[in-house]
């Protein structure tokens, strides 16, 4: 079997334009356009790109983006201050503080003063906890994504056994509950659960998300399977790889995700979707 490629980059442009069709409705039923606040501290290279490709991304589909730069050394308070000035503010729907934090900060001190309605990241304790039981809430931007790419290719999680490898709150811990209530049975497996291997061949669905280059191994990949590689390693000969042995597990899997333009793209087109979510929930 040779795995069909799962194309992120054409999908996150269809949500794409989806957003944008519901942002122009908004601000003509509104009188503005969803709002999005960035928060960037500091200079983490790697964030520094992801907060330009976000300011680009909304403009593109109509919704009012501006990024807030603090220098690295702005102290908690300067940062908590800047968050509760952005929840007081009518016209922004989203806030997301970009991660990580330099080390002096508290993150989960700034992510908890982030209102509810506005937390497009999901991840404050609000969110996450309504994720866990089963409640409307905001989702994270990359599990959402994965779930639409399940959508796009037609696969049902129902009854199917799926296996997330990587338990943080960004990714891993948020899709296995987003599977489970689309009724998957779900095995969160991570960097202690023993033989890996032989709990990710029984998987159905495989979700990789570990930040290891080919962590998970083409020959542990059962026939059919979906695969959803969510890692993004940069190797020494500057490319960019996924968690699992692609090559390998494209001779088994029927669908996966390439990396790059696999689950990435998926990311910044959800959190625009989440962002006109907020600006409609908002508004009641
Ligand atoms: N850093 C890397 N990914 C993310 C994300 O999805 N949200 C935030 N806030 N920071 C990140």
């Amino acid at each position: 079997m040779t795995a069909q490629l799962i194309d992120g980059k054409a999908i996150a442009k269809k949500v794409r334009a989806e957003v944008k069709l519901r942002a122009a409705e908004f601000a003509a039923a509104h009188g503005r356009k969803p709002g999005l606040e960035v928060v960037l501290v500091g200079n983490d290279a790697a964030s520094q790109v992801y907060v330009r490709n976000k300011e680009r991304a909304s403009e593109k589909v109509g919704i009012r983006g501006a990024v807030h730069r603090l220098p690295a050394d702005a102290s908690q308070a300067a940062v908590v201050e800047l968050v509760e000035q952005l929840n007081a503010r009518d016209d922004v729907d989203g806030i997301l503080v970009q991660l990580p934090l330099p080390g002096h900060i508290d993150a989960n001190a700034v992510i908890d003063r982030i209102d509810a309605a506005k937390d497009v990241d999901g991840l404050g304790p609000q969110n996450a906890g309504k994720l866990v039981l089963g409640r409307p809430g905001h989702r994270p931007c990359t599990p959402h994504g994965c779930m639409r790419l399940l959508d796009e290719i037609g696969c049902d999680p129902k009854g199917l056994s799926a296996v997330v490898v990587g338990r943080s709150n960004l990714v891993g811990k948020p899709i296995a509950h987003l599977l489970l209530q689309r009724h998957a049975t779900v095995t969160l497996a991570h960097s202690r659960t023993r033989d890996l291997g032989a709990v990710v061949s029984g998987a159905d669905i495989v979700v990789a998300a570990v930040g290891v280059r080919a962590l998970v191994r083409g020959e542990w990949i059962k026939p059919g399977a979906v695969v959803l590689d969510v890692g993004i390693n940069r190797a020494d000969d500057g490319k960019l790889y996924g968690d699992v042995e692609f090559e390998a597990a494209c001779e088994r899997a029927a669908h996966i995700t390439p990396v790059p333009g696999g689950v990435g793209p998926m990311t910044i087109a959800m959190l625009l979707s989440n962002t006109v979510d907020a600006a409609y929930r908002r508004v009641g």
